[in-house]
């Protein structure tokens, strides 16, 4: 008999703004288990729970439609370990993407201090999943947020990773600088930080962000890669494609030139893609944009055969098979 499998289902946790989850997809409609005193239990028997009937070929409603929904012949993995983690806990950052998924999501909130509160207390519940061998060594751990260099929590976290050298994800703004970064990613050289900069100039910036801060970010990128030495390769710099702001060809070459003259060596090309996954009829996504994708990879590689390009594989699904509507 066919069975259903996902990783995520059987390997991930995600500490949300709105609850935990077993799944990372976000835009699927789904339930949040409430943090209430014993969260952590319920989550494990829950996840047992639909495991169960994902091996007798029923999955949730929501995962029907998830590009991360396998059919299996052979036996479920057993090895049911924490792998994937995401933390994103909170709702606030210091400036207001107009792309951005938690405005919907999470109701986000701009907060300029860096002193700014999660709804739990991430470290301690990670701590004791450690201390109960739950989780694997090679856990990928993901700091999505909101922004998360204005979480209190943030340093005491990745002194955590640090520590028992997990290897670490952090999805920044690049607004604020933060020294526990770059020794995250000297401890452990799979480690990351991925800073969305979209465009190459401050004008673009402020339409994109709404923030004028595109001076700290450049001058942040150029720290990173200083900091982290011979690893530039794990400062990742993202180019959303956004329809009427930064969708020509001239503001790409521009940004991948600028890239190029602060040390930038991992490049990381993206759409909009929330509304392409959720909602295909309320998609900007056009034939223009998927050829300005694959325009940038390929100026990408002139400029340098020795740059990374960093891709998602939905988007490149998206972009390849055109597996959602474009108009
Ligand atoms: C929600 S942000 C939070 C982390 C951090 N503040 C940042 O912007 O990198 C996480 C990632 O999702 C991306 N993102 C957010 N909304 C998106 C959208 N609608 N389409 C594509 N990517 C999006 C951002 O570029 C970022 O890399
Ligand atoms: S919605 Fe997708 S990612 Fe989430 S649990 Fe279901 S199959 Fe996995
Ligand atoms: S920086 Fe990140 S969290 Fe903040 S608005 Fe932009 S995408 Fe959203």
């Amino acid at each position: 008999m066919k069975q259903k499998y996902c990783f995520y289902l059987n390997n991930g946790i995600n500490f949300h703004y709105s609850g935990l989850t077993y799944c990372n997809k976000l835009w699927q409609d789904h339930t949040f288990q409430q943090y209430d005193k014993d969260f952590l239990t319920t989550f494990f028997k829950e996840r047992e729970s639909v495991l169960e009937n994902m091996k007798k070929g029923v999955c949730p409603e929501h995962c029907k439609k998830c590009l991360y929904l396998q059919e299996v012949n052979e036996d479920f993995p057993t090895d049911n370990k924490i792998k994937y983690i995401e933390i994103y806990h909170w709702n606030q950052c210091n400036c207001a993407c107009v792309y951005c998924s938690n405005r919907e999501t999470t109701k986000l909130k701009i907060s300029t201090g860096r002193n700014q509160q999660g709804v739990i207390n991430v470290l301690k519940n990670l701590k004791e999943l450690h201390k109960q061998k739950k989780l694997d060594p090679n856990a990928e751990i993901s700091l999505v947020g909101g922004e998360p260099t204005i979480l209190q929590e943030f340093p005491l976290l990745l002194k955590f990773f640090i520590k028992n050298q997990y290897k670490v994800n952090i999805l920044s703004n690049g607004i604020f600088y933060e020294k526990y970064i770059a020794k995250a990613i000297k401890a452990n050289h799979d480690s990351s930080i991925c800073i969305s900069l979209d465009c190459a100039s401050r004008e673009n910036f402020k339409k994109i962000k709404g923030v004028d801060k595109f001076d700290d970010v450049i001058k942040n990128i150029r720290r990173y890669i200083k900091d982290t030495k011979n690893l530039s390769h794990r400062i990742i710099i993202k180019y959303i494609i956004l329809k009427g702001i930064n969708d020509t060809k001239q503001e790409i070459d521009n940004w991948i030139n600028l890239c190029a003259s602060i040390g930038v060596t991992n490049f990381f090309p993206s759409i909009e893609f929330c509304h392409s996954v959720k909602n295909p009829e309320k998609s900007e996504l056009t034939q223009e944009i998927c050829d300005l994708y694959e325009y940038m990879k390929t100026r990408i590689k002139e400029s340098d055969p020795e740059f990374t390009i960093s891709t998602y594989d939905f988007v490149e699904g998206i972009i390849k098979n055109h597996s959602y509507k474009i108009k």
